[in-house]
């Protein structure tokens, strides 16, 4: 039987990216052009600067995946696009070239959404196990998604206000940190002790569901406080603090699903599972256990279109196609 194709494309934030999957599982190309240096004076990302990029970015993505992959369009079984959630100027960049590739090459079109893309990343680095959760933590998302098969989410908790991520880059951000400020608190915290009592956000018994923005504030006050007092605190300490209270809530909710939904595997999702204290105490929690923790290598768990490909290449499989009225939109849900 023929090789099944698939070509990915991702803009739906602040990298440019387009990659080729063989079979759902191989990677022949994946190329990612990123704009953090044009945001990072900005403290974030400033939407129109990142519609401006992917524009002038797309082609020349396109032309490298194709000869990092020595793949001619015309070979793709199907162009699959993220059609949201995320910022719609950037996701239309994306929409758009992936309908005026498959118009013009007679390639059927599939979107896929962003969350499903960073769940499949996982499976770019090994098989997936049925039942499972999926826990994706991300910028924009934290979300924890039950899979009995695959093609079927079950979100059955997520955040009420901010994202993981999103609480790390504005803790970063009252520190003087630079943009994206998650990897320097997670290298921060390994450098210090949690001295400093901070808050976790349980919710009500039983909930999934997360909330950050109280412990952000919490760490806000502790920095006030202390310049009214006129005393230094010592950044390693609250980003240790910070950082355990989140995994703390992280990881427990995450267990607690897993006896519920008697899951085979966790898998690890979005930029925030690049947080080395997360991957590290997901490690030794589950050491014991049965079940599997699958932590996808860095350049996967950030955004990227490998994930893209490999989430369409089951969706292609179960016949799923767009036509060219496919649109970007930003609250998509999965
Ligand atoms: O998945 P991603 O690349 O983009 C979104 O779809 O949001 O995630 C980016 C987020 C940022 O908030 C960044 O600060 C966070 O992931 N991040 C981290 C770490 N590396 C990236 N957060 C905590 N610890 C890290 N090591
Ligand atoms: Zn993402």
């Amino acid at each position: 039987t023929k090789d099944q194709l698939i070509m990915g494309i991702e803009t739906s934030c602040d990298e440019t990216a387009i990659a080729i999957v063989k079979n759902g599982r191989e990677i022949l190309a994946n190329v990612v052009a990123s704009q953090i240096e044009s945001h990072k004076r900005f403290g974030g990302v400033v939407p129109e600067i990142a519609s401006r990029h992917h524009v002038e970015q797309i082609t020349l993505v396109l032309e490298e995946a194709l000869a990092q992959a020595n793949v001619d369009v015309k070979d793709l079984d199907a162009i699959a696009v993220t059609e949201g959630p995320g910022l719609v100027g950037a996701l239309l960049i994306g929409v758009n070239a992936a309908k005026a590739l498959a118009f013009a090459n007679g390639i059927p079109l599939i979107g896929v959404h962003h969350i499903a893309g960073h769940i499949y990343a996982n499976r770019l680095v090994t098989e997936m196990n049925f039942p499972l959760l999926s826990l994706v933590v991300s910028g924009g998302h934290t979300e924890l998604v039950y899979m009995k098969e695959h093609g079927h989410f079950e979100v059955i908790g997520e955040t009420r206000d901010d994202a993981a991520g999103e609480a790390y880059d504005k803790v970063a951000r009252t520190l003087h940190l630079p943009y994206p400020g998650g990897p320097h608190i997670d290298r921060l915290a390994h450098e210090g002790k949690a001295t400093i009592d901070l808050p976790r956000a349980w919710l009500e018994d039983g909930s999934y569901d997360f909330s950050f923005s109280g412990l952000k504030s919490a760490v806000i006050n502790v920095v006030h406080n202390a310049q009214q007092r006129g005393e230094e605190i010592v950044p390693e300490e609250l980003a240790a603090s910070f950082q355990e209270s989140v995994i703390d809530v992280l990881v427990t909710k995450t267990q607690r699903a897993v006896k519920e939904y008697g899951v085979k595997q966790v898998l690890l999702a979005g930029g925030v599972a690049a947080n080395k204290g997360l991957r590290e105490k997901l490690s030794t929690d589950f050491a014991d256990s049965d079940v599997e923790i699958v932590i996808p290598p860095l350049s996967l768990c950030t955004d990227n279109a490998a994930m893209i490909a490999a989430a369409g290449s089951i969706l292609y499989e179960k016949g799923q196609r767009a036509d060219l009225t496919l649109n970007g939109n930003p609250g998509l849900e999965i």
